[in-house]
C-alpha cells in the first residue's frame, strides 16, 4: 500500500470518540454476562462493540464490564460520559452533541 492511501486512511480515522446518539439506550443486562461497550461511537450494534473501532478509531478499545446481576441499565449513546459505560447526563450538557443533532436533522 502507498504512503498517500495510508496517509488518507489516517485522516478518515478518529481518535476522539463519536455520538452514536443523543439519548442513552436503556438496555437489560444479564447476572454474570460480558458486555463490550463501544467507546468509540462507530459500531452499528450500539451501545454495544462490533469491532468497527479496528477500522476506524484503532486508538480506541472497547469497555469490558460483567453484569453483577440481572438489571436494567442506560448505557451512554453520546461517549462522552465520565462514568462508563453507564449515562451520566454528559449530554444535556454537551455543545458537540446538540451541534451533531442538529447536523443530523438537516
Ligand atoms: S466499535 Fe466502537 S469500540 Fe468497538
Amino acid at each position: 500500500m502507498c504512503c498517500f492511501v495510508l496517509q488518507v486512511q489516517r485522516c478518515l480515522q478518529s481518535t476522539q470518540p463519536v455520538p452514536a446518539a443523543r439519548l442513552p439506550y436503556r438496555v437489560k443486562l444479564s447476572a454474570g454476562k460480558r458486555y463490550a461497550w463501544c467507546a468509540c461511537g462507530h459500531s452499528k450494534k450500539q451501545p454495544f462493540c462490533d469491532g468497527t473501532h479496528k477500522a476506524k478509531a484503532p486508538s480506541i478499545s472497547p469497555l469490558l464490564f460483567t453484569a453483577d446481576k440481572n438489571k436494567t441499565v442506560m448505557l451512554c449513546a453520546c461517549k462522552q460520559t465520565k462514568n462508563s459505560p453507564y449515562c451520566d447526563g454528559s449530554h444535556l450538557k454537551s455543545e458537540k452533541i446538540k451541534q451533531e443533532a442538529q447536523v443530523r436533522k438537516t
